[in-house]
């Protein structure tokens, strides 16, 4: 049998990694700027994360929602404190789109509404409702196209209250930073605004955080640089550092009643045990003043050394924009210099590392950029 053909492949074959490298198949060893997709969070193959892992699956690796499970309990308790968060509930499941999928169907459950309003650029997942309030109408099937959805440009107060005056919104779903969309971080003035207008007119403001929260922006969700206190905020990729797992945390204003939100495979003990793990490492190991101090450093010192391009981000999430196409460039990061990066577009290089990242690491990086802009 063939793999369906979606993906186009780097000529990479991982098949070792340990913190913030990845060797391949014939012994290269890769920096990894990536994080698989801003996924590794507490650096690759951690030895806590594998002894957590290991030793519940020795004891129990799945059963099901139906009865009691102290592990999700603990990882509800953990993920409260380090977030400050903790009178926020807690919903789990097991990828990006679907935290966002159920937040939007608990926004309409909630409002009896079902228009969202969604930002210019956003990326919010493939499922039905999530693609249908992403920008990307590639990736948008007919099936998905019956949802109200408003697309509007970030930052644009005045367009939101006129949108939201119909008191007619379920929900306004926005990205603590901008992925996909090439690291646009909302202005903090523009957050405010939302939660203010989203409390005046019974919507749900959702801060989708899968892939700007879990300590990537130097706090550990996005918005929380703009003191606001959002209805829902979903979360993934740096959840599990690898186990598939997401979540949602809500509100105390959001009712739960019994079977509204369900999955068969959320919140098992694999990908509790994961999560747990990654929260204690982040909380041990200071990783989020790490993000903080080492992404400050990586950001001005782009900055200052590479004059041809346009760098912006927060935290260990960080896009290099350049006026040219960038695929040369990656191609030649990769196979020249070994390391890896992700891409927003065509022109930006976006760089999402373990947030164990150091600065030599980010040394490392700087002077090979250097050395290809220089040489091309
Ligand atoms: C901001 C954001 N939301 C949602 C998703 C979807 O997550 P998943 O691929 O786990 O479904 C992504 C994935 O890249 C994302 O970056």
């Amino acid at each position: 049998m063939k793999l369906f053909d979606v993906y186009s492949l780097f000529d990479v074959t991982p098949v070792k990694a340990k913190d913030c490298y990845v060797w391949d198949d014939k012994g290269n060893k890769y920096l990894d700027l990536y994080g698989g997709h801003a996924v590794i969070s507490i650096g690759h193959s951690h030895p806590h994360y594998i002894a957590s892992l290991s030793e519940q699956l020795q004891r129990i690796g799945f059963y099901s929602n139906s009865v009691k499970n102290p592990l999700q309990e603990e990882l509800a308790t953990k993920l409260g404190q380090l977030s400050e968060m903790d009178d926020y509930s807690l919903f789990l499941c097991n990828s990006g789109a679907e935290a966002n999928e159920n937040a939007l169907k608990l926004a309409s459950f909630h409002t009896g509404r079902k228009k969202v309003v969604a930002f210019e650029k956003a990326f919010h997942g493939r499922t039905s409702a999530a693609v249908a309030a992403t920008d990307n109408p590639k990736i948008v099937s007919p099936l998905n196209t019956g949802h109200d959805v408003v697309f509007l440009p970030m930052n644009d107060t005045r367009k939101v209250s006129e949108v939201l005056a119909g008191n007619d919104v379920a929900a306004v779903i926005i990205e603590g930073i901008q992925g996909i969309g090439g690291i646009h971080i909302p202005e903090p003035g523009f957050l405010r605004d939302l939660a203010f207008l989203c409390q005046k007119h019974n919507t749900v403001l959702i801060l989708d955080e899968i892939q700007s929260g879990y300590g990537r922006s130097g706090m550990f969700f996005a918005f929380q640089h703009a003191g606001i206190h959002p209805d829902i905020v979903t979360m993934a990729k740096g959840m599990g550092n690898g186990f598939p797992v997401g979540g949602l945390l809500i509100h105390p204003d959001i009712k739960a009643s019994k079977g509204m939100l369900g999955t068969t495979f959320g919140g098992n003990y694999l990908a509790c045990a994961a999560s747990i793990a990654v929260l204690d490492v982040i909380n041990d190991e200071n990783l989020i003043a790490n993000t903080r101090a080492t992404g400050e450093y990586l950001l001005n010192n782009l900055k200052k050394s590479i004059k041809t391009a346009q760098v912006r981000g927060i935290g260990l999430m960080i896009g290099v924009e350049f006026s040219e196409n960038i695929a040369l460039l990656r191609k030649h990061l990769l196979e020249k210099k070994y390391i890896f990066t992700g891409v927003s577009g065509i022109n930006t290089v976006r760089l999402l590392p373990p947030l164990t990242l150091t600065k030599a690491h980010a040394d490392v990086f700087m002077q090979a950029v250097q050395e290809l802009v220089d040489s091309t």
